[in-house]
């Protein structure tokens, strides 16, 4: 199985932003611990973060997995261009946010995309990348 992990604006400086809120894990170490993962699992993940909704939009069109990991940043908040991409694609995904965004500010409680993923991991730290793979994973496998 081939995963596309995701990862949107302002998750580059994991480890650095927000600390008492993201933690000190950078996203270089998160992503070495995701491939490490899902090896275990014989998986393959590729890995891609951006800043810019368009560019996520053209790595999820790339279709060269079989499915999605994404902690979209604050676009899950907002971007109905992503979750039409992801509902486009036909592929399974589950959405990550590493904070409990159900206890912050009112604005991060609305989930644009938690219709047209398989599932959610939220609040669990950087630990929730992981806790995702193995969703994703368990939902591909039982739909083979
Ligand atoms: C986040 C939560 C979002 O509200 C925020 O904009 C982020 C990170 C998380 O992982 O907790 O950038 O997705």
């Amino acid at each position: 199985m081939r995963i596309l992990l995701l990862n949107g604006p302002n998750l580059g400086r994991l480890g650095h932003r927000q600390p008492q809120i993201y933690g000190r894990t950078t996203l270089a170490e998160v992503v070495g611990q995701a491939t490490d993962h899902a090896a275990r699992r014989d998986a393959t993940l590729v890995h891609f973060q951006s800043n810019h909704e368009g560019a996520l939009i053209d790595r999820l069109e790339q279709l060269d997995y079989d499915g999605v990991v994404i902690n979209p940043g604050a676009l899950g908040h907002t971007s109905y261009a992503l979750r039409d991409a992801i509902e486009g694609v036909e592929r399974p995904a589950v959405e990550v946010h590493i904070s409990d965004v159900h206890a912050r500010e009112a604005f991060r409680q609305v989930l644009v995309l938690e219709p047209v993923v398989v599932g959610q991991v939220i609040g669990r730290g950087v630990d929730g990348y992981r806790e995702a793979i193995d969703m994703l994973l368990d939902h591909l496998a039982e739909r083979a």
